[in-house]
Formats: structure tokens, sequence, C-alpha cells
């Protein structure tokens, strides 16, 4: 049976895919430092196994497969602790990518659109030009490369905007905050003019397209988006849709540092034979219960 480890497999992310992979039959074990992991419930609930080991200090366990999620996700923090940053994602990807390289593991490197920086063309390809606009964006893209210089067996996946159940704390996205106010009977608070534009992609389409990499044992760089381009004054309206929410949105300035759009060209990803199931009204719903 194929070993599959996953590196902050008690995150959110790291969690879905870990469940997910299970449940196809893998033998999954969850890797995580537990600092900042919010899906530690879904794997217990699952039954996947977790081995708490800080990838700082710790090795992996042995795998065939390794997908490495683990990280610090938060731009903002990522300009104050830029040293944490380059260590825990950089320097510690350099060690995943080493050690699944001794082991003649399949490594899946969870990265991040924050590699491209300021689109200079959009719908964004996996060809186009990688200038990160923080460390975090950084730290991810030298993880990149330290991988691709250590292992050949290695696919890059870059997620677009994550969103779904589990998502929360500190680090969450625009989408999780526009649910927390709902939740609260209010109306969503916009940063800038609300025309900027996302990708967003399910959790669920993020682990599909991870269990068809490690099913087909495909490599290279692949954006795993939707390629739809929404807006955050739709995205505003949709949620107020779903939560029957009366007033106005609020506008607050601009977020220093905030791209204006993005959006994934996905068709290297179509190639595999994936393509994303969750349409985002469908994925906002079904956060409604949670
Ligand atoms: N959330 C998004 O929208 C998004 C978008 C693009 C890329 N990503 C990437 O996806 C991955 C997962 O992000 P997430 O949103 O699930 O974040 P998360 O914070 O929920 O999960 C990260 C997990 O990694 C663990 N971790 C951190 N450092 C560790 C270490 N040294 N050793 C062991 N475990 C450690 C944390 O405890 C946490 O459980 C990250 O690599 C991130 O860069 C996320």
């Amino acid at each position: 049976m194929v070993r599959v480890a996953v590196t902050g497999g008690a995150g959110f992310i790291g969690s879905h895919i870990a469940v997910h992979l299970a449940r196809l039959g893998y033998r999954v074990v969850a890797v995580d430092s537990l600092e900042r992991a919010t899906g530690f419930e879904r794997l217990e609930e699952a039954g996947v196994p977790l081995v708490r080991a800080d990838l700082r200090h710790d090795d992996l366990p042995d795998a065939d497969v390794v997908v490495h999620a683990a990280a610090y996700i938060d731009v903002a923090e990522s300009w104050e602790r830029p040293y944490e940053y380059m260590w825990n994602n950089a320097a510690v990807t350099a060690k995943v990518a080493k050690r699944a390289a001794e082991r003649g593991a399949h490594l899946i490197y969870i990265s991040s659109a924050a590699v491209y920086g300021e689109p200079e063309y959009l719908p964004i390809d996996e060809r186009h030009p990688t200038k990160p606009k923080s460390p975090y964006g950084l730290s991810k893209l030298v993880g990149e490369q330290i991988a691709e210089m250590l292992t050949k067996k290695l696919t890059v996946a870059r997620l677009f905007n994550v969103y779904g159940p589990g998502q929360s704390g500190p680090y969450s996205g625009v989408i999780t905050k526009f649910i927390q106010r709902a939740k609260q009977g209010k109306p969503p608070v916009i940063f800038g003019d609300g025309e900027q534009t996302r990708d967003f992609i399910h959790v669920e389409d993020v682990a599909r397209f991870v269990a068809v990499t490690v099913e087909k044992g495909a490599t290279g760089v692949y954006n795993v988006g939707t390629g739809i381009a929404v807006s955050i004054r739709k995205l505003a309206d949709i949620v107020m849709k779903i939560f029957k929410i009366e007033g106005t949105v609020r506008y607050a300035p601009p977020r220093p540092g905030d791209i204006k759009h993005s959006v994934a060209e996905i068709s290297r990803a179509f190639s595999l034979g994936w393509k994303p199931q969750i349409a985002l009204e469908d994925g906002l719903r079904k956060l409604i219960d949670i």
C-alpha cells in the first residue's frame, strides 16, 4: 500500500488532503507541530494518525509520497518575522525535499500564487514571471526552487485563494472574514473599492487535485484555481444574499501591497483530467452550517 506523509496535515488544507487520500485507500500519516493546527478534529474523525513533529528540528516519517503543506502563511506577519518565514517555509522545504529524494519519494510541494507577485498579464499561467511581493511569497518561491534543485520527482501545486470548512483563526482569508461577520448579522467590510478580483478554489477541489497527481505520479508545476475571476464586491453580494444580510457593505482603506487582480490559467491541471467541481456559491452555502 502506498504510504503518504502530509506535512502541515493538521492544518486547514493539509487535513483535507490527508483525509481525502486516506478515504481513497492510501496509508496516510499527518505530520504537524500543532503550532497553528485547525484541522486536528477532521483527522481524528477520519481516523488519520498524526505524528507530532516540528520539521525545523524533527525528521519526516518514511513515505512513498510526501505532500509538503506545512508553512507559515500570513503575509502581514511575514514582514514582521522574515527570518522565521524563510526558515520555516524555505529552509524546511530544503530538508523535506532532501529526505524525500534520499528515499525515492514523490514530493508534492504545496506552493502559492503569491510566488507570481503583481500580474503582468491575465490569466496567470505557469510561465508567468515570479516576482513575489512579500517575504511570505518569496519564502514559498525559494521553497519551489530548492525542491527543484534537490529532487526530480516533484509536483509544485500553486494554489490560488483556498476556502472551505475549517478555515479559521487570525490567518484566514477574505471569505472566512465575510462569513464570520455574516454569522453575526453584519455586512462585510471591503478593503479598497471592491473591484479587485480573486480566484477562489474550494479546499476539496485542492485535495482532489493532489490525489490526481499522486495517482498519476504527475510531476511539474501546476496552477490550482478555477480560472474564474470574482470581484470582492461580487463575493460580498453573494455572502449577503446567502445569509440574508440587510444593510450596506462598509468600505475601508485598501491594504498596502494587495494586488488588484488574480486569476489562474488552469489548462495544465485540466490536462491531468482534473477540474474544479464546487462552484463558489455552492461552496459558500456549505459553509453556512459550520
Ligand atoms: N490558505 C490559502 O488560501 C493558501 C493559498 C495558497 C497556498 N497555501 C499554502 O497551503 C499550505 C497550507 O496552508 P493552510 O491554509 O492550510 O495553513 P494552516 O496554517 O492552516 O496549516 C499549516 C500547518 O502547518 C503546520 N506547521 C507550520 N510549521 C510547521 C513545522 N515547522 N513543522 C510541522 N508543522 C508545521 C501548522 O501547525 C499548521 O497546522 C501552506 O504551504 C500555504 O503556503 C495556502
